[in-house]
């Protein structure tokens, strides 16, 4: 298990169902968490230990953004970030729905650019920066009535490889998690019912992943021994996108 004793991790959308799990997984693996999201995470900061903070923030606001990681950083230090805060509104392709487009690009690509960006100096002091981006197998194969969130998804990958491009050279790694339907809220929406039973009829695992699944895979990413991977994608689809 990744040990990340005396380091600070900052995990968007914490109060959801992946970043809930995330915050239990890195609690567990010894990091300082700082916990970020709409809503309120400090019952969740102070059921994993007195040491972890909670910050209520709107990802769609870049100005409230860039303050609220200054606080963050100035703080507790920045050595690693999960951007895994999502927005997961599905309609069809020739529905112009623009402001769910807007909304779900402001939230999935927008906010982890400008939050990475205004995260770097810390990241680069850190000596050992890591920045986890959750993207999704929809960001990688065409799914119905994705092609918004699917559109973003995809963004966020090539995000990911500018992103650990640019900053290698500053001690960084950046990867992105691309994963299959995981039992979450955000799962009811798009995959309840008949939908979502052949959804996991035409995963090989033949089910969706569990949250601590998602991250396990962080961890990994977030560890000493994955220092040499950056840029990557990984996929925890339960082989989905493997044809
Ligand atoms: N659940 C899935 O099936 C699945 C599959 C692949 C990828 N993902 C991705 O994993 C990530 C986590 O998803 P989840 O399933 O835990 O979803 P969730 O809906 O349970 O949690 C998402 C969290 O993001 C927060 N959030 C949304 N908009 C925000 C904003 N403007 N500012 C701050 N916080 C905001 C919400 O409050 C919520 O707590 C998302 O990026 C999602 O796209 C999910």
């Amino acid at each position: 298990m990744s040990d990340l004793s005396g380091l600070t991790a900052l995990i968007t959308g914490a109060a959801g169902g992946i970043g809930t799990a995330m915050a239990e997984g890195f609690a567990r693996a010894g990091a300082r968490l700082a916990l970020v999201d709409l809503r309120d995470t400090s019952d969740l900061a102070a059921r994993l230990g007195p040491e972890h903070r909670a910050f209520t923030l709107d990802l769609e606001d870049p100005e409230a953004i860039a303050s609220v990681c200054a606080g963050i950083g100035a703080e507790m230090g920045i050595d690693i970030l999960v951007n895994n805060a999502g927005h997961g509104v599905i309609f069809a392709a020739a529905d112009p729905q623009v402001e769910v487009w807007d909304r779900t690009m402001r939230i999935n690509l927008r906010a982890p650019w400008l939050l990475s960006a205004a995260a770097l100096p810390y990241l680069q002091r850190s000596g050992r920066g890591r920045v986890i981006n959750i993207s999704s197998q929809a960001g990688v194969v065409a799914l119905d009535e994705h092609a918004a969130y699917g559109a973003s998804k995809a963004g966020l990958i090539l995000l990911t490889r500018v992103q650990a491009f640019e900053w290698a050279r500053h001690g960084v790694t950046v990867n992105a998690i691309a994963p299959t339907v995981v039992d979450t809220p955000m799962a009811v929406i798009g995959w309840s019912g008949e939908k979502g039973d052949k959804a996991r009829a035409e995963i090989p695992v033949g089910r969706f992943a569990k949250p601590r699944e998602i991250a396990a895979a962080a961890l990994y990413l977030a560890s000493e021994d994955a220092a040499m991977v950056t840029g990557e994608t990984l996929m925890v689809d339960g082989g989905y996108t493997m044809r």
